[in-house]
């Protein structure tokens, strides 16, 4: 147990421990978290899929043709790549128009890497397909070791949304490390809107958004020999649309005791918060301000008909 999940582990102490007590949502992605998303993205609530998905299945021949303008001969990685059904619309272009022919997909859950490297070459025939599975920043470091082609990092979903402003433009500075000059990032945000609607897609009526932030009190409770009581925690979504901040906390009802192993506890007093998941929504000006202050120069925008989700282009100046 300690010796694969040492990092998760060490981790979810340092978190159990802070005041505000937190857990970090990359951990929500075991098999069981990856089912619970799926669902989510097929919610009535939860309508980022779905703009996104508009935005690529009818625009993927006019990105592809401004990504032609800048790069013809490259490879592409996916970062957090998903299920991979929105970047399939634009892998498949790509390969068409003879511009790339293959995809790295990195994600934090081996579950969907091995699913990717199954499904992939089966839908898209002719792609070449090596999945990543670890953290973002070390992935890309070893896709750089692995290959020195021109690349375009894809960063969809809104996934840079699980970052905090402020870490939102370390972590695009350290892509930027990670790259050559003359690449290109098409990273996905999700924009300000009615703050109702938000909030709405962070705490559905079928409540698997709920489930989604317990089943990391499960993923603990199994893999680290946590007895987290999933009964006596309740979710709490609440969006700021002031600052664009949409945070996910889970309560405790009452007065308790978590145990971690033999090692480690956690006393939680009633209606004391665990900080679980912040989903950050941008304005197009913050957007341009997080492109420029991490190296970035803006060479394009896409939206859907509702204006609700943006994927943009980055290069590397
Ligand atoms: C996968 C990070 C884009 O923050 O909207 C969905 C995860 N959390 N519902 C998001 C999520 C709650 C999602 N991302």
């Amino acid at each position: 147990m300690i010796s694969t999940n040492q990092r998760f582990y060490g981790e979810v102490v340092e978190g159990l421990s802070a005041t505000p007590k937190y857990l970090q949502s990359k951990y929500f992605y075991d098999k069981n978290g990856d089912d619970l998303f799926q669902r989510i993205m097929r919610c009535p609530e939860y309508y980022l899929t779905r703009c996104e998905e508009e935005i690529f299945s009818l625009q993927s021949h006019d990105i592809a043709g401004s990504v032609k303008s800048y790069l013809k001969d490259f490879e592409v990685i996916g970062l957090g790549a998903g299920d991979g059904s929105k970047s399939a619309y634009l892998l498949k272009e790509f390969l068409n128009q003879k511009l790339a022919d293959t995809y790295y997909p990195v994600d934090i859950s081996a579950n969907i890497i091995q699913l990717l490297e199954e499904n992939i070459p089966k839908d898209i025939v002719g792609l070449k397909v090596k999945g990543f599975h670890g953290e973002y920043i070390e992935m890309l470091r070893n896709i750089r070791q692995f290959s020195n082609k021109r690349k375009i990092i894809f960063f969809l979903g809104s996934n840079v949304g699980n970052y905090r402003p402020d870490q939102a433009i370390r972590f695009c500075c350290e892509m930027h490390e990670c790259m050559n000059a003359g690449d290109l990032l098409l990273i996905g945000f999700d924009l300000k809107k009615n703050p109702q609607v938000i909030l709405d897609a962070y705490s559905d009526k079928q409540g698997l958004t709920k489930d989604f932030n317990l089943n990391l009190l499960t993923r603990i409770n199994r893999e680290l020999g946590g007895n987290f009581k999933l009964g006596n925690f309740d979710h709490y979504a609440m969006y700021d649309p002031v600052s664009g901040a949409c945070k996910s906390f889970l309560v405790s009802l009452k007065n308790q005791q978590v145990k971690m192993g033999s090692d480690f506890s956690a006393d939680f007093s009633p209606n004391e918060i665990i900080q679980m998941e912040i989903s950050q929504k941008y304005s197009i000006e913050a957007i341009d301000v997080l492109a420029e202050r991490s190296g970035f120069k803006v060479l394009g925008k896409f939206y859907d008909s509702k204006k609700w989700f943006t994927d943009c282009l980055w290069q590397k100046v």
